[in-house]
Formats: C-alpha cells, structure tokens, sequence
C-alpha cells in the first residue's frame, strides 16, 4: 500500500525526510479516479526525479455552478492501489479544509490573464483560477522540484507554466504526451459518463483534429478549416464549444501553413464535455 497523508504537517514531515538525504521530489496533481493517462504522469516523474508525490483534490474552486463537482468520479481506494502500482511514493489526500483553511470563500485567489481568458477559458469563466489558486497551494505545500501536467490539458498547462514564471516558482514544469485509447480517443475521468452510442461517436473528435493536421499541411486557411470541423462534428451529435488552430501560445496564426500548430476541440456529447488537441507536428502527432 502506498503511504497516505492527509495534512500539511504529515507532508512535511515525510518530505523533509526526503530532502534530507538530498532527493529531487516530483509533484503530480490530479483530482484522482485514475487511469493509465495519469500513471504515465508518475512514470514521467520517476524519469525526472528520485521521489513522487501524486496529490488528488477535487478541487471546487474550479468548477463551476453548473458543472460535474459533486457527481465528479471519487475512486480514493483503486486511486492509492493504482498509484503503488506505478510506483508513486506518496500520496497527498488533502480535504477541502486543508487545502482552503479559511473556506473557498475567502480563498486568496490566483488570476491569469491572457492565456487563461481564451478558448476554456472564455467558456467556463472561472475555470482556470480555480486550477492556479489550487496548483499554487499544492507548489507550497510540497515544494517540489519538478512538476508534471498532461498535455491532455493543453491550455491548462500554459497557464501553469504563465503562472510558475510569473510566481518565480522554483519548479520546472514538465509535460507528458496524451495517453489514448486504442481507437485514439483521449483517455478521460469524464468518458465513463458517455453512453455505448456516445463512445463511438466520440473517437470523431481525433479524427477531426487528425483532419485538421493534413489539411493544415496542404496550406489550406485554419479559419475555414474550423468551421468546416464545426459542422462535421455537429453533424455527428456534438454540441461543440470550439474547435482552433493555434500557434503553441495559443496566438491565431496569420493564415497558411507554420511550423508549431496545433489543434484544440471541446464538444460536448450529452452531458459528458470532452477536450482534446493535437500537436500538427510534434510527438502527438499520430
Ligand atoms: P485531472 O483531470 O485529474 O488531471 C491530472 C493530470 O493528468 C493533468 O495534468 C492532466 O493533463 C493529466 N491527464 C489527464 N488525462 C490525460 C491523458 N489521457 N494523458 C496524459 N495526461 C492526462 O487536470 C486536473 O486534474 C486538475 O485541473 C488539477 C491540475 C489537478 C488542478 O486541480
């Protein structure tokens, strides 16, 4: 079984141990209900350090009012038994007390402009200040080396790295390549809700990124190429949100073919909303 603390000063007390005896420490947050995406996480950070703390929070403050909080999966048992299994050292299970000691309410907040704003950011308003006000705790909390986010969360992963830079973090931000499923489909806490028609509708959203990449090869303009993608996948069943081109900053590219695109994709299937991209050419690309 894995060694399980619950609040800050157990945490410390076993890293400060590790710190003694001179280990680099890794940090991976999730928010649990853990699946082979995220064990590539811990995987990662083994490559990148000596010692791994996973953390899993469902974190409120990053959800909003409508939003999937409280029916959010909670799997804490199979979660620590996965995490041994991938060879994690310590899991941090923080209730919401800990991880906001004067309530959500009067939680300092942390706010990124720019890159937060865009795309997720401008569909769920709140989202990604929830995601750094929680991150930020957790980079106190541990003060690890290294951290480690899914390129899964592309957009997420900008803001963390805007944040971190701003903040002067002393953690170098390390991303891992999305895990899949066979048929491609982006592995999510969020596919257990869809239905066994929704699933295999589901793997249109790579295919449509996958389009997108080809396309985008042969110089054709992205903004007509979104729409296009829009209208496929409407005509599919989703509900879609976005889809985008954009250069790795998540700037609109001018027009044409550049090196260092990428696609993103959030649709919704029902009640399931799912998020993917695709780096055009970099190790996502096929
Ligand atoms: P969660 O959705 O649990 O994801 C935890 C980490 O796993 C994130 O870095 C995410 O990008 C990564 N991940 C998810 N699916 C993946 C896949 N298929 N392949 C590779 N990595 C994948 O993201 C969050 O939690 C939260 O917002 C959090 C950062 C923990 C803050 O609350």
């Amino acid at each position: 079984m894995i060694r399980t603390v619950r609040t800050v000063a157990e945490l410390r007390a076993h890293l400060a141990g590790w710190r003694d005896q001179g280990h680099r420490i890794a940090l991976v947050p999730t928010m649990g209900n853990l699946h082979a995406g995220h064990h590539s996480l811990i995987e990662l950070a083994k490559q990148n350090a000596d010692k791994v703390v996973a953390s899993v929070f469902v974190n409120p403050t990053q959800f909003g009012p409508s939003e999937d909080f409280s029916r959010y999966p909670r799997t804490p048992e199979a979660d620590a038994e996965g995490l041994a299994q991938a060879g994690c050292d310590l899991l941090f299970l923080p209730s919401v007390e800990t991880m906001y000691p004067l309530g959500a309410e009067s939680a300092v907040r942390i706010r990124v402009p720019g890159v937060a704003d865009v795309l997720e950011g401008a569909h769920r308003p709140g989202h990604f200040d929830g995601v750094a006000t929680a991150v930020a705790r957790l980079f106190n909390m541990v003060h690890p080396d290294v951290a480690i986010f899914g390129r899964k969360d592309y957009q997420q992963l900008q803001v963390i790295r805007h944040m971190t830079k701003d903040l002067a973090f002393a953690i170098d931000i390390v991303p891992g390549p999305t895990v899949r499923e066979p048929d491609g489909l982006a592995m999510s806490s969020r596919n257990q809700y869809l239905s066994e028609d929704e699933r295999r509708v589901a793997v249109e959203i790579i295919r449509n990124l996958r389009t997108l990449r080809d396309q985008t090869a042969l110089g054709l303009p992205p903004a007509g190429l979104e729409q296009e993608a829009v209208e496929r996948l409407t005509a599919a069943g989703f509900d879609v949100d976005y889809v985008a081109i954009r250069r790795a900053d998540l700037s609109v590219p001018d027009g044409g073919s550049e090196p260092g695109l990428l696609g993103l994709v959030a649709a919704r299937l029902g009640r399931t909303r799912l998020i993917d991209n695709l780096d055009f050419d970099g190790v996502d690309a096929r």
